[in-house]
């Protein structure tokens, strides 16, 4: 992987996404923010976790217009869930294999109760989930006002407590690192 290619390439496709498809853009760029803390905090030296974080959401591309309604029909949710192997399709297009492996479980649960079923697979993947649902969570919607800090971390991190994948301690970092998260975003209002 040529990453300077790659980071430029993603720097260019955010900015055009920025103007174009305002909404998406905020959901990538936040998710992508908040999991490369959390990879840094945790020293995760793999370039291309970095870059899933931020293409992980790029398959709503295909389904802006359900990502603001309340209430999806079962049709509507069944077609939203396919965004994790859409983006993952769009990251082995460009040979970026280990970011589409980690970008297709970004919906998975420890307990195999996420939106594919599985319960084996890599922790990067689990780490992109708690950034993009916390992100998915704090965000004001038109339909409610954004969950609380305590909500948002319950949401986010239940489904690890009892160190089930993520051990203990990085559970307290990653907490830290999703409050200082929520505090940063408070001022950007
Ligand atoms: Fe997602």
């Amino acid at each position: 992987m040529n990453y300077e290619y790659e980071k430029k390439f993603l720097d260019d496709y955010m900015n055009s996404l920025k103007f174009f498809k305002p909404n998406i853009f905020k959901i990538m760029y936040r998710t992508g923010l908040l999991s490369s803390q959390i990879g840094k905090t945790l020293e995760i030296d793999d370039k291309e976790f970095f870059l899933a974080g931020f293409y992980a959401n790029i398959g709503l591309l295909g389904f802006e217009k359900f990502i603001e309604k309340e209430f999806l029909n079962e049709k509507e949710y069944k077609q939203i869930k396919r965004h994790p192997a859409l983006s993952s399709q769009f990251l082995e297009s460009k040979n970026l294999y280990k970011a589409s492996e980690y970008v297709y479980y970004h919906h998975e649960l420890p307990d195999g109760s996420g939106y594919y079923g599985y319960d084996n697979y890599p922790v990067e993947s689990d780490y992109i989930r708690i950034a993009d649902t916390f992100n998915g969570a704090i965000t004001p919607k038109s339909y409610r006002p954004p969950l609380t800090l305590k909500e948002a971390l319950e949401l986010s991190l239940s489904p690890y407590k009892n160190g089930l994948k993520i051990n203990i301690d990085d559970i307290k970092k990653i907490e830290n690192i999703l409050i200082r998260f929520y505090n940063d975003m408070l001022q950007m209002f």
